[in-house]
């Protein structure tokens, strides 16, 4: 597919998708609550429809009302089981969080992806679950999905996270409401925390100090009203475009803020962007946000910012190529276990435009500014990487052709008619 072009910066306002995060929690929360969750506001993207597709096998009764989703919870104990292998497709998210919901069942289940989630690995997940007394096993007893879990009752435990993972973090979550006793878990990095912010929204109980979360089991939650602001991970890549093309002035709106995403705002900061934060909505961690053009310099990143700004990485890598100096990514290995190896496929195809891009262990080295030109590249089936390259491809005189670009609707379906609207 031929990528679209840039000839004046982008000028306008765009409201980006909703949060992906927050749509799959809303979703999980409203199945194991008790009554009636609406959420405003859903993602209807990929990822979030297989989270739907899998409750509703549960025997969840979830329904679209072409506005909102309406979920009727009946608390963890109505799940059923399901008659086929539950589909994940794409969604690590789905398939790890839901790991922890069924661990605690009493009925077996077969949980799937497609061909890249059958790649990523679960023991991070299934190694907590089975100290909590959880029955998993990956496809012939490896770590890899097709993983059946067999429901069994869990006990509490105290966990010391061996990486930084929400995922992870979230799956244990889910078993620890289902558990006998108070379940601790300790964070080495503090991820996002849209699980905690929901046990707490659903009436749940939860405490917290520093990176020690703790949660008593046997809870009962109670469905609420969802209201899901936009994904700064989609706003992204407009934050990068505006600064990096030259006569933009963009507004974002309601994006979400919630300080433990906003790691891309804060390096972008640093770098010399021109972002402004205006109409702050304070319930549900939401503002405006206003980019215009500016030179930007090279800077380090690593450290606990790191899950701050993840799944932004690739994007930051682009800035970074326009960017002057060095710019130094590390303690980011995560990157290798994403939809696809990011670390390579983002150094690989900005490298195919012109970017000088150095691979590491755990990151990436940028020297900047290089100008970028036309090619031939590939999303490697990545949603993230997908619209990185897009948004490269703005930055070229010569026609970018861009292969696999339907990954893109793993997050962002509408991605190509938004932007193109402000070109
Ligand atoms: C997510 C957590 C992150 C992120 C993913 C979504 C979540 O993964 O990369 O896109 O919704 O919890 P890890 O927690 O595994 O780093």
């Amino acid at each position: 597919m031929k990528l679209l072009e840039s000839k004046t910066g982008l000028n306008g306002t765009l409201v980006v998708p909703a949060d992906k995060s927050i749509s799959h929690r809303s979703i999980m929360f409203g199945a194991i609550s008790h009554g009636k969750t609406i959420v405003h506001n859903f993602l209807r993207a990929e990822d979030c429809l297989s989270t739907v597709a899998v409750f509703k096998a549960l025997g969840v009764t979830i329904k679209d009302d072409g506005t909102d989703i309406i979920i009727d919870g009946k608390g963890f104990d109505h799940l059923k089981a399901a008659k086929k292998p539950l589909d994940a497709g794409n969604s690590g998210t789905t398939m790890r969080l839901v790991l922890g919901i069924l661990a605690g069942q009493s009925f077996s289940a077969k949980i799937a992806g497609d061909a890249s989630l059958n790649r990523r690995p679960m023991e991070r997940v299934m190694g907590p679950l089975r100290m909590m007394g959880g029955k998993l096993q990956g496809e012939m007893g490896s770590e890899f999905p097709p993983i059946e879990v067999q429901g069994s009752p869990l006990v509490a435990i105290t966990y010391e996270m061996p990486i930084a993972s929400a995922q992870v973090k979230s799956a244990i979550l889910f078993a620890a409401l289902q558990a006998e006793g108070s379940t601790t878990i300790i964070e080495k990095e503090k991820s996002r925390n849209h699980t905690e912010e929901m046990i707490k929204q659903f009436g749940g109980s939860i405490s917290i100090e520093g990176k020690e979360i703790t949660v008593p089991g046997g809870q009962k939650l109670i469905g609420q009203e969802v209201t899901v602001p936009g994904d700064i991970s989609s706003a992204a890549f407009y934050l990068v475009a505006a600064s990096l093309l030259p006569n933009s002035a963009l507004e974002l709106k309601h994006v979400g803020i919630n300080p433990t995403r906003t790691g891309i705002l804060d390096v972008l900061q640093e770098m010399g962007a021109n972002i402004r934060q205006t109409a702050l909505d304070a319930q549900n961690q939401a503002a405006d946000l206003l980019i215009k053009s500016a030179p930007l310099k090279a800077v380090e990143i690593g450290g606990e910012i790191i899950p701050r700004l993840i799944d932004e990485l690739p994007i930051i890598a682009l800035a970074a190529t326009q960017a002057t100096g060095t710019t130094i990514i590390r303690d980011a290995q995560e990157l290798k276990v994403k939809e696809t190896n990011r670390i390579d496929a983002t150094a690989q195809e900005l490298n195919k435009l012109g970017a000088n891009i150095e691979t590491t262990e755990d990151g990436l080295i940028i020297h900047g500014p290089t100008a970028l030109h036309g090619g031939d590249v590939d999303s490697h089936g990545d949603h993230r990487i997908g619209m990185m390259l897009q948004i490269a491809a703005l930055l070229t005189k010569e026609s970018v052709d861009l292969n696999n670009p339907e990954a893109i609707n793993i997050s962002y379906p509408s991605f190509f008619n938004d932007l193109s609207a402000l070109l």
